[in-house]
């Protein structure tokens, strides 16, 4: 009778020092369909029953052990692999050399309209997007702006060819939208790009971008406006800014103002941004006309509200004392990395 001691010590040699591929070929030849200990378990029937029991037992016994020692080995073998592997494949995200280059950043643009419009946000208003292609209604007409009104001379219009459409000369049309789709109380701001056909030069391109306001309810007041414009002038550019509101006129509000701060590139002294009058005129504002909430169905008896404008580039340009709007679009990389 065959001892099974040694051919179990045996198995359990060659396991010692498999591979992955071994130990299949180990179990194969002791434990497969004619593997030596299979044979011997088939030949248990030639035995007696008392060497049966004993000897059967006995190869059982090594069988699960061997069978245990395959499976921890190929545990073991498939941890080191992965130990491997993850070493190897390990990423050093601190590492300079990992990514040559510099990281690329939102345009200053984009993020003074983003900084402008978290100031509204946090004093309770929505954000809402506007069309960029409208039609003399929106643009003009629901504005209190007549055809053949002297007004529309300000706003250079680019029509588009074989339509009635044009390209918004600001963001005010957006005001209109806002409010044939809701009812008041309104409390909303509108960024976005409005196009003018004029000459590029430091101060005037032919596409910039502007923010429209507007918020509209009952018992709105011109103090209202005031504070909160003046809160969000604080909120930008410093408590210590100077600023002032300067009747104006705009043929949607009424009464209407202007909004300046002291020069923020000169202190006030004058140069050639502040055109040496030592303020900056930064934004538009007034009550909304009764004719504008007649274009849009609104009880005028019972409501009223106010409305603002104000150039994106502008705020960029003195926020950054940036002197010349033409850097802001000509994406030289020396510039945009200060930013
Ligand atoms: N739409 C004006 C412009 O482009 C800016 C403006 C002024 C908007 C006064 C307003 C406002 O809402 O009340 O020049």
């Amino acid at each position: 009778m065959i001892k099974i001691k040694p051919i179990l010590d045996e198995a359990l040699l060659k396991l010692k020092t498999a591979n992955i591929d071994d130990i299949e070929s180990v179990r194969i030849e002791y434990l497969g369909k004619k593997g030596k200990i299979t044979e011997m378990l088939k030949n248990l029937s030639e035995l007696s029953i008392e060497e049966k029991k004993q000897f059967g037992a006995e190869i059982n016994i090594a069988k699960t052990k061997l069978n245990d020692t395959i499976e921890n080995k190929k545990k073991d073998i498939a941890t080191k692999l992965l130990e491997e592997k993850m070493k190897n494949e390990k990423i050093d995200i601190s590492s300079s050399f990992a990514f040559p280059f510099s990281k690329g950043h939102q345009h200053i643009i984009t993020k003074t309209i983003r900084e402008i419009s978290d100031i509204f946000v946090s004093l309770g208003f929505d954000i809402a997007e506007g069309k960029e292609i409208e039609t003399d209604w929106y643009n003009f007409e629901a504005l209190n702006i007549p055809k053949d009104h002297p007004a529309r001379d300000t706003q250079d219009t680019f029509y588009l060819e074989g339509s009635q459409n044009l390209l918004r000369t600001h963001t005010s049309p957006g005001q209109i939208h806002i409010m044939e789709e809701t009812q008041p109380p309104i409390r909303v701001i509108v960024p976005g790009r409005v196009y003018r056909n004029e000459a590029t030069d430091a101060t005037h391109s032919a596409i910039f971008h502007q923010i429209e306001g507007l918020v509209v309810g009952e018992n709105i007041t011109f103090a209202e406006l005031k504070g909160t414009l003046t809160l969000f002038i604080h909120k930008l550019f410093g408590q210590e800014i100077d600023l002032r509101f300067r009747p104006s006129h705009f043929q949607f509000t009424e009464p209407s103002a202007e909004v300046d701060i002291k020069c923020v590139l000169c202190g006030g002294k004058g140069c050639k941004v502040c055109k040496g009058s030592g303020w900056l005129e930064v934004l538009g504002c007034g009550m909304v006309h009764p004719n504008v909430f007649k274009a849009v169905k609104y009880d005028s008896e019972k409501y009223t509200g106010y409305a603002f404008g104000l150039g994106v580039e502008r705020f960029a340009m003195f926020k950054n004392g940036i002197d010349d709007m033409r850097v802001l679009y000509e994406n030289d990389i020396r510039v945009l990395k200060q930013f």
